[in-house]
């Protein structure tokens, strides 16, 4: 759990963090999204005292960060940020392993422990292992990234924009498969970015900043559904309610019995893949794979009553 209660944090050129209240409870993903310059990498850096609050209190797994030796706290923490700072001269094995060493692990475990992460994030360790920093595409800079920072098993992740520097083609698998293994691990993550739709497919709840201050914090259908101020609504654009579409599938939907031509859909589609799939045919009701079918006004409808976060999938 990472908690933070009234934080600010202000630099020669003014205040970054404002008054913030946040909770990531166990186990979750909290999304922190907001304009360029708003205050998230400061938020981030507070969590493991990369930066130091000028008043309020941290809590991470319900202890005081501010009572701990950062060093310490640090190892206890997975960090990852778009530039991966993976050490050049530094093979991956070896840059994956660096908690661990520093943990003081025998070398044969950290070894050990290497190939095991490498192989979690998908890098068979054998061709990864002993390969240099440069030999690696972005992606796999990222992954390796990933690796390192799961390797001494931190029960907290902090994730400054772990996927804007892969290229989009590879970023939405990437994406989706660090976030299902970081589930599956049940890792408490605060993750940073500027991309709204990343956000929202990815987070269990969304916190949205402005100018150092929190402005909503709620799950992500909620938010695109009900967003505070015009500034939120702006922010999560025009588009939010096609956005929001996209967080539900077929299956979360009672089907019709009427019967429809065309081709079916599979139940796993998007209820935004739906709607394009019946303005593509200009047709008011699709097909679903698995029988029966979905009309637009049970579409409309039923998403609008739809509250599941993305974990529930
Ligand atoms: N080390 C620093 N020294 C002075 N000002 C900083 C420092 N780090 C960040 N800032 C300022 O604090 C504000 C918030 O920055 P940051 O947390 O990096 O925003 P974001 O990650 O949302 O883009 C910005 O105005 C930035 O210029
Ligand atoms: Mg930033």
């Amino acid at each position: 759990m990472i908690e933070l209660r009234g934080v600010t944090k202000a630099w020669p050129g003014g205040a970054a963090v404002q008054a913030l209240d946040l909770r990531v409870p166990e186990g979750e993903c909290c999304a922190l999204i907001g304009p360029s310059g708003c205050g998230k990498t400061t938020t981030l850096r507070l969590v493991n005292r990369l930066v130091e609050p000028d008043a309020g209190s941290i809590r991470v797994a319900g202890q005081d960060v501010m009572r701990q030796d950062p060093v310490q706290l640090r190892r206890g923490i997975g960090y990852v940020i778009q530039e991966v700072g993976l050490f050049p001269h530094w093979r991956v094995g070896a840059n994956v392993g660096t908690v661990p060493q520093l943990l003081g692990w025998p070398a044969a475990r950290v070894a050990a422990r290497a190939e095991e992460v490498l192989a979690l994030v998908g890098l068979d360790p054998a061709r990864y292992r002993d390969r240099w920093p440069h030999q690696l595409s972005g992606g796999e800079r990222q992954r390796v990234g990933v690796a390192r920072a799961l390797a001494a098993d931190p029960p907290v992740l902090l994730l400054d924009e772990p996927f804007g520097a892969v290229d989009p083609l590879r970023r939405a698998q990437l994406q989706g498969e660090v976030l299902a293994l970081l589930r599956r691990l049940r890792k408490t993550v605060l993750l940073v970015t500027h991309d709204v739709q990343e956000a929202v497919l990815l987070g269990d709840s969304v916190a949205l900043m402005r100018a150092g201050r929190l402005v909503q914090h709620a799950a992500p259908a909620e938010m695109l559904a009900r967003p505070v101020d015009a500034f939120v609504a702006d922010f999560l654009g025009a588009d939010r309610a096609l956005t929001r579409l996209g967080l539900f599938r077929i299956a979360d939907l009672p089907r019709e019995a009427a019967s429809v031509p065309g081709a079916a859909l599979p139940e796993a589609t998007t209820l935004r893949e739906a709607l394009a799939a019946m303005l593509a045919r200009g047709s008011l009701a699709v097909p679903v794979a698995e029988g029966g079918s979905l009309g637009l006004e049970a579409l409309l409808r039923g998403a609008a009553g739809l509250e599941a976060p993305p974990r529930s999938r």
